[in-house]
């Protein structure tokens, strides 16, 4: 039986996720909540050697192999930590999720969807988040402030090495899924200043959380 409420976010590059999760974090602790934030992949020591082999830019993995490897981190994450929260009740932030795979591997890496989501429904048994956030920026923007973020703290993901073009692939992708589940997914627009961005994730809440 799940009691909890698993809330995810996408989007590319730079488009300030973390930043968004932590402070919805503070806000729901703030309200008494539980809340358990975590992150894919990673999220626990399984998942966090697969996140290494995964962003080591040594290492080129073609996109079905990175599935295999998303996806074993994935399963980890859910049956470590995922699933006993939402079972004790708790808030999940998740940074990145099964829509992650669908768009990178899936849909830009040419993997094709319905294998993704077969690997997924295996991985998860069937968890599916109650709402996603989608936080979408233009590609080139969020390409500058991952430099910017980079500089300041150094290292680069195999990721933010590709071209603008397969961001912009991303962008469209993501777009897409959110247009198919409107029940699920909300697109906040993050150009927007950090203040209004959380500002309207808030409203976008879902109920019970408000
Ligand atoms: P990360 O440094 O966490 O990037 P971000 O801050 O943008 O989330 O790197 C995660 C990278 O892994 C990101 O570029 C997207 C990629 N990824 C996939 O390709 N498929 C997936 O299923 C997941 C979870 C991540």
């Amino acid at each position: 039986m799940q009691r909890g409420v698993f809330i995810t976010f996408e989007g590319g590059e730079g488009t300030g996720k973390s930043t968004q999760i932590a402070r919805l974090g503070e806000h729901l602790r703030g309200r008494g909540f539980e809340v358990v934030i975590t992150r894919e992949p990673g999220g626990t020591p399984v998942a966090e050697a697969a996140r290494a082999i995964l962003l080591d830019p040594e290492l080129d993995p073609d996109p079905l192999s990175e599935l295999f490897l998303l996806a074993a981190a994935r399963r980890d994450l859910v049956e470590r930590v995922i699933r006993p929260a939402l079972e004790r009740g708790a808030v999940v932030l998740c940074d990145r999720y099964t829509d992650s795979s669908v768009v990178y591997q899936g849909m830009v890496g040419g993997v094709g969807r319905e294998a993704v989501e077969e690997i997924n429904r295996l991985a998860t048994g069937g968890l599916v988040p109650g709402r996603t956030f989608l936080l979408d920026l233009d590609p080139e923007t969020g390409m500058e402030r991952t430099r910017r973020r980079n500089g300041a703290v150094g290292g680069r993901s195999r990721f933010d090495e590709k071209p603008l073009q397969f961001h912009r692939r991303v962008r469209d992708a993501y777009l897409e899924l959110a247009l198919e589940d409107t029940v699920r997914f909300r697109v906040l627009p993050a150009e927007e200043d950090e203040e209004t961005l959380f500002g309207r994730l808030l409203e976008e809440l879902p109920e019970g959380l408000r």
